[in-house]
């Protein structure tokens, strides 16, 4: 089978003030053309997604506007939260859901990322929902347990149709952050896991085979093409590296293989 095509995110965090987010943004830009070979989206923090995303629609560069959240609520009374149909409004077509730090440090519990996640579907939008284990369940052999719960957990009530708006981003969560990356072959024992669960367990052969399924965790542009190269991993979310256009342009390039 042909390999799916590569999807690089590059999730910003909450890092970056205005004038820095629309600099990389105009380099990023200026410098990535879109090609047929790898997707590629951004995701500032919801304060700049407005000018952020008015600069990709300036350049035509491809790149697509990501948002780091989001609420499954439509209106209301949910002080600070923000909907998807204002995240539409401003132009973002992908939404991340049950990153690990809103897992581990806001607390996000699997149903609720569930909700975000149906709610993003059925507004139109793609989805990246991430999974990972953490140190101590990897150390304890929970690993796979881990990414099957919070995969299963997480698309529950997501129909096979809407599968091709999904993206699973695999995020040990020891590995983010921290410099130590996953193994190539520890990464790939991890991505052709979730992929034959979803296949066998979840979905189908044919929705398995066509899921994109990132990783992400100390991605640099020294490791990108290792990563990016083993057959079950289908390009990465970027943080650190994600800051520098230099950097995350040479990861781009580490996609395109
Ligand atoms: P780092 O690339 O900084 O390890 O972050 C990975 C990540 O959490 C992307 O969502």
């Amino acid at each position: 089978m042909a390999k799916r095509k590569p999807f690089v995110g590059g999730n910003w965090k909450m890092n970056l003030h205005l004038s820095e987010a629309l600099a990389l943004t105009e380099e990023l830009a200026a410098k990535f053309r879109a090609t047929d070979k790898v997707d590629v989206v951004i995701c500032p923090a919801f304060a700049y997604l407005a000018q952020v995303g008015q600069v990709l629609k300036k350049a035509g560069s491809g790149i697509k506007l990501g948002a780091q959240d989001c609420y499954f609520e439509a209106n209301g009374a949910f002080t600070g939260e923000v909907s998807l149909s204002m995240l539409k409004d401003v132009g973002v077509s992908v939404v991340l859901t049950g990153h690990s730090e809103r897992r581990h440090v806001l607390g996000e519990s699997d149903e609720l990322i569930n909700r975000k996640t149906r709610a993003a579907l059925a507004a139109g939008l793609e989805v990246i929902l991430c999974v990972g284990e953490k140190l101590e369940q990897r150390e304890a052999g929970m690993t796979d347990g881990v990414n099957l719960g919070q995969t299963s957990l997480g698309l529950a009530g997501v129909k096979p149709e809407q599968m091709s708006k999904v993206t699973i981003a695999y995020e040990p969560v020891w590995a983010i952050g921290t410099g130590k990356t996953a193994t190539p072959a520890d990464a790939q024992a991890a991505h052709a896991r979730i992929r034959s669960f979803v296949k066998s367990g979840l979905y189908n052969e044919a929705i398995g085979d066509g899921l994109r399924i990132q990783y992400g965790g100390s991605v640099k542009p020294a490791n990108a093409a290792e990563l990016f190269g083993q057959a079950d991993i289908d390009g990465g979310l970027i943080g650190g590296a994600s800051l520098k256009a230099a950097d995350f342009l040479a990861i781009l390039d580490g996609a395109v293989q």
